[in-house]
């Protein structure tokens, strides 16, 4: 096959930060993507209704013209989050999620949840009217390895927090394990999981071995190739519980390759490309639409695009910029680490 006609896709977890940084990186979504579930975790984070509407007006002011896209809008969960506004921007239309980020997780999580107990009545209430909870699945204890934190956050937090709150919709982000794989599948209706497509390229050789990458560098942190090849075979599975959310996390290059790195890897830019080419490797092209343009769509509750995507495969690879110039400083697109034979046209 060397052309593909997808229904447009969605991204159902994508950073887009604020100020240059958004304007920079906005395009490089709003070229492929119909709507993205867009991450609250701004400095300060976006918490009430009225933040998030604040910001889903930035976001569209920055929208080049002629260009078409949907923010779909999150809340950050804080143990000051307060229901009635959690539950009346749900009810308006503008808010899709709840994000939860464990305190200290990743960037800009110290605003998240240290104890549970005092955001049961927004979690109840969110049961009650079927918003979902986006998850960041990871323990921040010291004591947990980092290449552990995923599978334990599932035993010690996740199924202890969905017993306790039946019928809470959750998503569990970026998954990166094969516990994360089996568990998302055990859950029935209410439970899902977004891949990135970064953790589908990388394992954890890419990042340490012959030299530190930091731009490979995200949380969670990629694990080792039996990891990797476990989300393969989920993403292409054809199994609605399996989604794309790209998490694709712009940082400026001088905050990556520094001392003390920030996590993220930028896949914006050529996210469409790259899943055609996994998707081809895994004989599965077929299922390329249902991951990243029908499952999400369909556990949010959301109607399909109207919009096609169309995808054309070239014998020689395709070439994308090294890097994406923002006015906040130049943003590295994240490199597969091998050949992509399938563009998007027009
Ligand atoms: O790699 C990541 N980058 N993981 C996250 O959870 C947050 C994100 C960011 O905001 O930079
Ligand atoms: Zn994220």
């Amino acid at each position: 096959m060397t052309t593909l006609m997808i229904r447009r896709p969605d991204d159902m977890h994508l950073h887009l930060r604020d100020g240059a940084m958004l304007q920079g990186v906005l395009p490089e979504s709003a070229r492929h993507f119909a709507r993205a579930i867009i991450m609250p975790n701004l400095v300060p984070p976006v918490v009430t209704g009225d933040q998030a509407a604040a910001y889903r007006d930035r976001i569209l002011a920055a929208l080049p013209d002629g260009m078409a896209f949907e923010p779909l809008m999150t809340l950050y969960l804080t143990e000051g989050t307060d229901a009635d506004d959690v539950a009346a921007a749900h009810a308006s239309g503008l808010v899709k999620a709840v994000k939860l980020y464990p305190a200290g997780a990743t960037t800009n999580s110290h605003s998240g949840v240290a104890n549970f107990d005092a955001v049961m009545p927004v979690l109840d209430r969110m049961a009650d009217i079927g918003l979902p909870l986006c998850v960041h699945g990871e323990v921040t204890t010291p004591e947990v390895d980092i290449f552990d934190r995923e599978a334990v956050f599932i035993d010690t937090v996740l199924a202890p927090l969905r017993a306790r709150v039946p019928g809470l919709r959750v998503i569990m982000e970026h998954i990166t394990t094969q516990q994360g794989v089996d568990y998302a599948a055990s859950g029935g209706p209410d439970l899902a999981a977004t891949i990135t497509t970064h953790h589908l390229c990388i394992n954890r050789n890419h990042i340490l071995a012959g030299g530190i990458r930091p731009h490979y560098y995200c949380l969670p942190v990629a694990k080792r190739e039996s990891h990797r090849l476990a989300l393969r075979r989920a993403a292409t599975s054809g199994k609605a519980c399996y989604f794309l959310g790209t998490d694709s996390a712009p940082h400026v290059d001088a905050l990556k390759e520094h001392a003390c790195g920030c996590a993220g890897c930028f896949t914006a830019t050529n996210t469409m490309g790259i899943l055609a080419q996994v998707f081809e490797d895994e004989d599965a092209l077929d299922r390329l639409e249902g991951f990243s343009s029908a499952h999400g769509a369909a556990f949010y509750r959301l109607p399909p695009n109207a919009g096609q995507l169309h995808l054309i495969r070239r014998d020689a690879p395709e070439t994308y910029p090294e890097k994406i110039l923002t006015e906040a400083g130049p943003v590295s697109v994240f490199n597969p680490g091998f050949p992509v034979h399938w563009h998007v046209a027009g």
